[in-house]
């Protein structure tokens, strides 16, 4: 993939996933500018890419307001231009509902919805005007689509997400901006925390071997540069029919989530009443229910 000429954002670019982003766009060409609250982080991921050929600028500061967003549209324009922005800025303050303060639920809505909304708009103003198209990728969540166990605020957040790319690709179609959602899975500081994987990930660290088969096909877990694979795709003129699409990747799993519709109807003349649906809903429209939340990681017995 060839994406010289074009100039890319990444907010949240210091270290994991969105540091292989940067990394894998610039190596492709792209010049690159590094957001991370972490500003140390953030200059290190750009004198990397420097060292390595490539072109980079640092906007340190915590996404979540309008003027950080107008920041990075502002660095952008000193390459010339904005043609991709990728929305990877996170944090967890995973609580059960009835433990989950104000705070804890703030803080991951600011970054994660307010963060992308604000981030993207600014990049919109910028693509239209512009009026040579774009590429917005909005970095979801398997907890965005499932729901999961401590997550109201991550999963509220990352759903979140993917209904605005829907929107936003509707939106921004006339003027050839794609927008689509990426849902990850990948070895970082993030995923460490859950205490299924956490051994098999150090493990694997520690003797230097590759993750284990299962780990990389059934739970979709591998290395960021498995992701950032198709947020290159997604940067380029290849992806350029690719929009308003939920797109799940990690290890050796590259998948397409659905977009939600009904699964199964029926009709009342004249209207429902409580009595007929509770008579009507075990062989009815509630035969079949839909899971939640995200399996359990199944790891096979050793
Ligand atoms: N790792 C996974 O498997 C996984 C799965 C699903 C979704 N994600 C999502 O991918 C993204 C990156 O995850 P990761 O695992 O690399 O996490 P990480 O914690 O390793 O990295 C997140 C980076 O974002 C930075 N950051 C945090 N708040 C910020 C803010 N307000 N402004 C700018 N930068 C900020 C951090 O300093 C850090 O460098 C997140 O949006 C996360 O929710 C990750």
């Amino acid at each position: 993939m060839d994406l010289s000429g074009k100039v890319a954002v990444v907010t949240g670019a210091g270290r994991g996933l969105g540091r292989a982003y940067a990394e894998a766009l610039a190596a492709a060409g792209a010049a690159v500018v590094v957001n991370d609250v972490n500003a140390e982080a953030a200059a290190e991921v750009a004198g990397a890419i420097r060292a390595s050929g490539g072109r980079a600028a640092v906007v340190a500061g915590a996404v979540g307001g309008s003027e950080l967003a107008d920041r990075l549209v502002a660095a952008a324009e000193e390459f010339g231009r904005l043609d991709v922005l990728v929305t990877n800025a996170g944090i967890l303050r995973d609580r059960v509902l009835w433990k989950m303060s104000d705070e804890d639920f703030d803080a991951v809505v600011d970054v994660h919805l307010r963060g992308t909304f604000t981030c993207a708009r600014a990049a919109a103003v910028r693509m239209r005007e512009q009026g040579t198209g774009g590429r917005l990728i909005l970095i979801s969540s398997p907890a965005g689509q499932r729901g999961n166990f401590g997550q109201t605020n991550y999963a509220a957040a990352k759903a979140g997400i993917v209904a605005m790319a829907r929107t936003w690709a509707m939106e921004l179609a006339r003027a050839d901006i794609t927008v689509n959602a990426v849902v990850p899975v990948a070895a970082t500081e993030m995923t460490r925390t859950i205490p299924a994987f956490a051994p098999i990930l150090e493990e694997a660290e520690r003797t230097g071997t590759p993750f284990p088969e299962w780990l990389r096909k059934d739970e979709g877990l591998g290395t960021v540069e498995d992701v950032a694979a198709l947020i290159v795709y997604l940067a380029s003129d290849a992806s350029a029919g690719v929009t308003g699409q939920a797109i799940g990747i990690g290890g050796d799993r590259l998948a397409l989530w659905s977009h939600p519709s009904e699964k199964a109807v029926a009709f009342a003349d004249g209207g429902w009443t409580a009595d007929t649906i509770a008579a009507s809903w075990e062989k009815g429209v509630g035969a079949e229910p839909e899971t939640y939340g995200i399996p359990a990681p199944r790891v096979p017995e050793a």
